[in-house]
């Protein structure tokens, strides 16, 4: 995993763009995008880029890494609205290149195996973009005793939905209790994977990710089995780092 730590979370973004523009640049077609804060400062960064002109997303591709079940596609905080809102929309990704799974099919588990399928038509994913939830979840897959490949129905652990209340007015009740996620299988066949961590809450996670065993109790850590896996990280979301694998 190859470590880089800036100031600011704003200057992690800038830094992050610079790796996802050089992959578009160069060809790149197939985006794994996050939502969630983390990403915010690439977005907006790319976003900056795509405006100021010379940065074309018109032959690319992006999926979501995951979808709430039971929220619609036009629900503000549905993914699929949500990554429109803060990026897509702004840098002329047209809306049927922009994929997410159905998180309101009738069939789910149909809707899971459809959304691999699309993938791996089109995959693999040139560059995946994730966060990490403060319990060292990568998409919604979250800590347990095993951990699926592919894409697949979730059940979000209490301290996920709580973290992600705050988005449904504050009220844990309205927060979905299942999403449809990319298995780790799915994320892990992505030629470079990025992510992003700041703030204090995620540096216990981010110890672990790098220096823990590689356990489905921490799913993050199983990015240590990919060879090209770049973290973008704050000094807070990097304070419990070894001085070895600071850069
Ligand atoms: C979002 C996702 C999640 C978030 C994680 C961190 O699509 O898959 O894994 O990346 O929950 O969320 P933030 O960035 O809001 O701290």
């Amino acid at each position: 995993m190859e470590v880089v730590i800036r100031q600011h979370e704003q200057q992690c973004g800038v830094t992050a763009a610079d790796i996802i523009a050089d992959a578009v640049a160069c060809g790149a077609t197939t985006l794994g995008l996050a939502t969630g804060s983390s990403p915010l400062s690439v977005y907006r960064e790319l976003i900056r880029r795509h405006r100021k002109g010379g940065l074309t997303f018109a032959d690319v591709q992006a999926f979501l890494l995951d979808e709430y079940v039971g929220l619609p596609p036009g629900h503000p905080q549905s993914y699929a609205h949500v990554i429109r809102a803060e990026f897509t929309d702004h840098v002329g990704i047209a809306s049927d290149r922009v994929h997410s799974p159905d998180g309101i099919a009738e069939d789910i588990f149909g809707a899971a195996q459809a959304y691999d399928a699309l993938i791996t038509d089109a995959g693999p994913i040139d560059v995946q973009l994730l966060g990490i939830g403060a319990n060292g979840h990568i998409g919604f897959n979250e800590p347990g005793d095993e951990l699926a490949s592919r894409t697949h129905r979730v059940k979000l652990a209490d301290s996920t939905r709580r973290d992600n209340a705050g988005l449904f007015a504050g009220d844990i009740s309205k927060v979905p209790r299942e999403a449809l996620s990319m298995g780790m299988g799915t994320i892990l066949k992505a030629a470079t994977v990025i992510l992003i961590a700041t703030g204090e809450r995620k540096a216990q996670c981010v110890e672990q990710m790098v220096h823990g065993a590689v356990t489905p109790r921490l799913p993050a850590s199983f990015l240590q089995l990919h060879r090209d896996v770049e973290l973008y990280l704050d000094h807070s979301a990097a304070s419990r780092l070894s001085p070895r694998s600071r850069p």
